[in-house]
């Protein structure tokens, strides 16, 4: 993969990678899919926390673990999904596939390996690691979605 189509970013603390959430949020095209990949506690929530400020969401925003899937509005504003207990990949396709992965809001998704074969092959691919206490490192791939000049803008939000 091209330097270009992939980044890493170091963020020291939870509101770092809020902000990083939230300008990857402001690059975002209508509709887009996030796919999370990260042990609990890398910080995948805090980073959809981020984005759903973006886009106006005024709920807290937490995991949807048992829920599998949380619906931000007003209207269809962002949807936040949680695969950490999903057993089978039927139980995505019940929810309703086509309004989990609508062109209009952008789908953010934790655990998101664990239904690879579901994910719509144009993608972001978000990595996060647990590097220390306050420390992660969180690796973006752009999966052919985000404008050229993406990484230097996301890089600016942690200035
Ligand atoms: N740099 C950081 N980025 C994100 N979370 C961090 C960071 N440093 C410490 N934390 C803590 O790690 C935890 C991340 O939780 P959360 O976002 O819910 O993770 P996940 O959804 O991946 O399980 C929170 O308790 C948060 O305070
Ligand atoms: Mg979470």
């Amino acid at each position: 993969m091209s330097a270009l189509e992939s980044r890493a970013f170091t963020t020291q603390s939870p509101a770092d990678t809020e902000r990083l959430g939230e300008a990857l949020a402001a690059l975002l095209p209508p509709g887009a899919v996030v796919a999370l990949i990260g042990d609990l506690a890398s910080g995948k929530t805090c980073l959809v926390r981020g984005a759903a400020r973006r886009f106006g969401v005024e709920r807290d925003v937490h995991s949807p673990t048992f829920t599998l899937v949380n619906q931000y509005g007003p209207g269809p504003a962002m949807v936040h999904l949680d695969l950490y207990r999903l057993e089978n990949v039927e139980e995505v396709l019940d929810l309703g596939y086509e309004e989990l992965f609508s062109e209009s809001a952008p789908c953010f998704v934790e655990w998101a390996e664990r239904a690879a074969g579901l994910m719509p092959s144009t993608r972001i691919a978000v990595n996060l690691e647990v590097v220390g206490d306050n420390t992660r490192r969180i690796s973006i791939e752009n999966g052919g979605v985000l404008p050229p000049g993406w990484p230097d803008a996301l890089e600016k939000a942690l200035c």
